[in-house]
């Protein structure tokens, strides 16, 4: 089976398309998300509308949380607040619930998805170096889980002994059957391992052969829609810069 795999689409419609063309393109006979549908981005409505009727089970993200939350956002930076009080401001209650819905974990079986760390302490943790990936290895329940939230695609191993490995992701990668893997898939829709390329992922169950692909997108249009929107001009330039 092929699983074609989304992180942080942060309501970037252009890049959303892109990823979905190329999974379609690659004949996935299923695809997942690593959450952060919304937030950053300016077209919330449409990338769920895309998630909802193409049947793309996500689990919830940080941005999603808070935009469900209705609470002030006291530590978030005030780039992301206003998009996400922006975002409060353009979903209706059926998007909403739907949010509300979405689970912190999917247990897939051959894998898990979630989208920052097993280890649900701190709460969204990143796991950005070996040591943040031991403290998630220890908690996850299957030998493979995928995740997104840094928007930086990275594999993480480990082997019998309990060491972690930690390698960038870039291309086509074979998953070793001794060892446990967190595959962190990036992010559709604001990449931020300075290529603004979008990006999605394949992972072929039979095989255990992973692929990410980078591509181009019409940022233009969307950094045209964020500044209708009066987004924040760093949120605009980090679009092309890629970090
Ligand atoms: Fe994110």
């Amino acid at each position: 089976m092929k699983i074609g795999l989304l992180g942080d689409i942060h309501a970037n419609l252009e890049a959303l398309e892109v990823c979905l063309q190329k999974l379609v393109d690659e004949e996935c006979d299923y695809v997942m998300a690593t959450g952060d549908i919304v937030g950053y981005g300016p077209q919330p409505q449409e990338c769920l509308d895309r998630i909802i009727e193409l049947e793309i089970h996500s689990v919830r993200g940080n941005h999603d949380e808070y935009v469900i939350e209705q609470t002030p956002l006291l530590a978030i930076n005030p780039h992301a607040k206003y998009v996400i009080e922006w975002t409060r401001s353009q979903l209706d209650e059926k998007y909403l619930e739907y949010l509300r819905k979405l689970p912190d974990v999917i247990d897939a079986k051959d894998f898990l998805i979630t989208h920052a760390s097993n280890s649900r302490a701190p709460k969204w943790g990143y796991v950005l170096n070996e040591s943040s990936a031991l403290t998630n290895f220890n908690r996850q329940t299957r030998r493979i889980c995928f995740n997104g939230h840094t928007h930086v695609p990275m594999i993480f191993s480990q082997d019998p002994d309990g060491q972690v490995k930690m390698e960038e992701f870039t291309s086509t990668y074979t998953l070793n059957p001794e060892l446990r893997y967190l595959i962190n898939v990036g992010s559709v829709g604001q990449p931020r391992d300075k290529n603004p390329k979008t990006m999605s992922v394949t992972f072929d169950t039979e095989t255990s052969e992973l692929k990410i692909f980078r591509m181009d997108y019409d940022i233009s249009k969307v950094q045209a829609a964020m500044l209708k929107n009066k987004f924040p001009a760093r949120l605009l330039a980090r679009l092309e810069e890629g970090r």
